[in-house]
């Protein structure tokens, strides 16, 4: 694999064999057992010109894990600020030599345009770009609803027939458009819930089922409930309703916690707004995965880096 840049055209096999490698990964993950020596030698920039806690710190522990050296930009505080352009910074980062650049950035398709202008060498790892797409977020996600659902059983096993509700703010969320991709190619059954003003023209094309009413796709018992995140900072006013409205109609607070079947779990890719998408106890119960997607997540980026600096198919690593 050269690159990871989308969950769009990732086949089951190829999706299944990622979680394989991350599970075979997980005990270094976890510091279960000391760190490997795979990536020794290597050198992994984290290239952020948007805020990120879990995605810059996880690829950051999953690359020195497999014992990488690690430099990290943050376009806060940098020469970004002076005007200079993406292709300049990653040139200037590129030229003290790395070997895989994973970027966040606000632009859709920036990813795309780094890994295929040929301004670097490096492999590129999509870390979400603008309200495109999070591919490893997605992955982390499936790899969580399989863990949770199956334990040691999981490797090798696809998600037929399981059902993932994915709730709110669906027209700014990278993370519900990778998981969309994703989740629909390991046979999952996605259903996406959210107020008509926060669901993407053209969503009804998408693999999907779609609907606004939260409570009755709570009574149709999913597997998993994913809250996302209300995108303030990416939002017309026009766009979103009242909070108290929102939290009403597309918020998991506690009385509609109180109903959700006992073996659905809870999902966030963080960061939380409580009180607004999700409630404190929702957020903290035994039901919610979220900090299990985060643990998990060190595990699926240890793979992603792999896979991209050895450009291994991930089916040929897993077998
Ligand atoms: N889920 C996620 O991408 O979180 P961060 O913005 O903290 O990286």
């Amino acid at each position: 694999m050269r690159h990871l840049l989308s969950t769009i055209g990732l086949e089951r096999a190829q999706a299944i064999a990622i979680l394989d490698l991350a599970e075979d990964m997980a005990d270094v993950a976890t510091r279960a057992v000391p760190k490997l020596p795979t990536l020794r030698g290597r050198t992994v920039a984290n290239l952020f010109f948007e805020d990120s806690t879990r995605t810059r710190l996880s690829f950051e522990a999953a690359a020195k894990r497999l014992s990488a050296d690690v430099i990290t930009f943050s376009a806060k505080g940098s020469s970004v600020s002076k005007g200079e352009s993406l292709k300049d910074t990653a040139q200037t980062i590129a030229a003290m030599g790395v070997d895989a650049v994973v970027l966040r950035h606000p632009a859709s398709g920036a990813a795309q345009v780094l890994a295929e202008s040929g301004w670097i060498d490096a492999a590129v790892v999509n870390a979400g770009d603008g309200t495109h797409q999070h591919p490893t977020q997605a992955l982390l996600d499936a790899y969580t609803i399989r863990k949770t659902l199956h334990g040691a059983a999981s490797r090798g096993r696809d998600l037929d027939g399981l059902r993932v509700t994915i709730v709110g703010d669906i027209l700014h969320s990278r993370v519900a458009r990778s998981n969309v991709w994703l989740l629909t190619a390991l046979g999952a059954q996605v259903h996406l819930v959210g107020p008509r003003t926060l669901l993407p023209a053209g969503v009804e094309s998408w693999p999907v089922t779609v609907g606004t009413d939260l409570d009755a796709a709570i009574d149709a018992h999913p597997d998993a409930l994913m809250m996302l995140r209300v995108q303030q900072e990416r939002m017309h006013a026009a766009f979103f309703p009242h909070e108290r409205e929102y939290s009403t109609g597309w918020g998991l607070g506690d009385e509609r916690f109180a109903r959700l079947a006992a073996d659905t779990m809870v999902m966030h890719p963080g960061p939380m707004n409580r009180g607004l998408e999700i409630s404190a106890s929702a957020a903290d119960s035994p039901r919610s995965v979220v900090l299990d997607q985060v643990t998990n997540g060190v595990s699926i980026r240890m793979a992603v880096l792999y896979l991209v600096l050895s450009g291994a198919d991930p089916r040929e690593v897993a077998a």
